[in-house]
């Protein structure tokens, strides 16, 4: 079927049920080329389920999802995935892979020329602020937890996929360098037009990266708009998150 050429992914009638019971259900929308669409819920909220269902690591029991128009069911699994860049909600680095060779994984299985690989992985050391004299040769045990994360980004990043998944990157970060992370990746997203589905439970990163939010509750997507259409929700759950960012008194 034809589908217009902004349209990145597309969830139709999607419910993920596991043992009878559903995970995600009944989730209707489309993520545009080049938006940053933050999933943002409470835990267990179905978040992280929505995304493995973009990148085939999930299934849907009922309905599709069409992934620049094609069904991920009818995906080639290995290009599908080399299309997605994906940062796992706990980073995922390969633990015996210096922070080089982890960067520097995916172009180097596609193939990629020693010398290009070593350029492009300096260079996102450098964007995510880990100086790559100090930090290219070293174990992920010996990075902190919002270091591992930092690399998780760079090498999602590494072999310039057009969409990215990213499931609370930033989450183990302190607040300034998340701030400056988050507005470093908003320009970047913005220049480089990618197009990010990005997790979190933080309403204030959700309104400092988002072109549109889509509230998780309960497995169902209760409300999807911009952040002016959020703050004007009456959804009982949007007025609980916006309840977060009101000052304690
Ligand atoms: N493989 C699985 N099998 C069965 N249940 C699962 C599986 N993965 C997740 N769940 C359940 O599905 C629900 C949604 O989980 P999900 O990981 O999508 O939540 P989340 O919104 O990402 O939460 P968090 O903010 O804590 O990461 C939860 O109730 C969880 O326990
Ligand atoms: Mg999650």
């Amino acid at each position: 079927m034809l589908q217009n050429d902004s349209v990145a992914v597309k969830f139709r009638n999607v419910t993920l049920s596991k043992n009878n019971r559903p995970l995600v259900s009944n989730l209707n929308f489309t993520i545009n080329q080049g938006e940053a669409l933050i999933l943002l819920g409470r835990s267990g909220s179905g978040k992280t389920t929505t995304m493995k269902l973009i990148n085939h690591l999930f299934t849907p029991t009922e309905g599709e999802i069409l992934f620049n128009g094609k069904s991920t069911a009818q995906w080639d699994e290995i290009e599908l995935r080399r299309k997605i860049g994906y940062v796992i909600q706990e980073t995922g680095l390969f633990p015996h892979f210096t922070v080089e060779k982890n960067v520097g994984l995916v172009p180097s299985l596609e193939g990629w020329k020693p010398k290009q690989i070593k350029t492009r992985v300096y260079e996102l050391l450098n964007l995510v602020k880990l100086p790559p004299e100090q930090f290219a040769g070293r174990y992920p045990h010996e990075l902190s937890g919002g270091q591992r994360q930092r690399v998780g980004v760079a090498r999602a990043l590494a072999a310039d996929p057009p969409v990215l998944l990213m499931d609370e990157p930033f989450g183990a970060l302190d607040p300034i360098t998340r701030l400056e992370l988050q507005k470093e990746f908003k320009r970047l997203q913005q220049d480089l037009g990618k197009t990010v589905v990005f997790v979190t439970h933080d309403i204030q990163e959700a309104f400092v990266l988002a072109s549109r939010i889509g509230l998780m509750y309960g497995g169902e997507m209760v409300f999807l708009g911009t952040p002016d259409e959020f703050i004007q929700s009456s959804h009982p759950e949007a007025t609980a998150f916006m309840e977060c960012i009101k000052p304690v008194v």
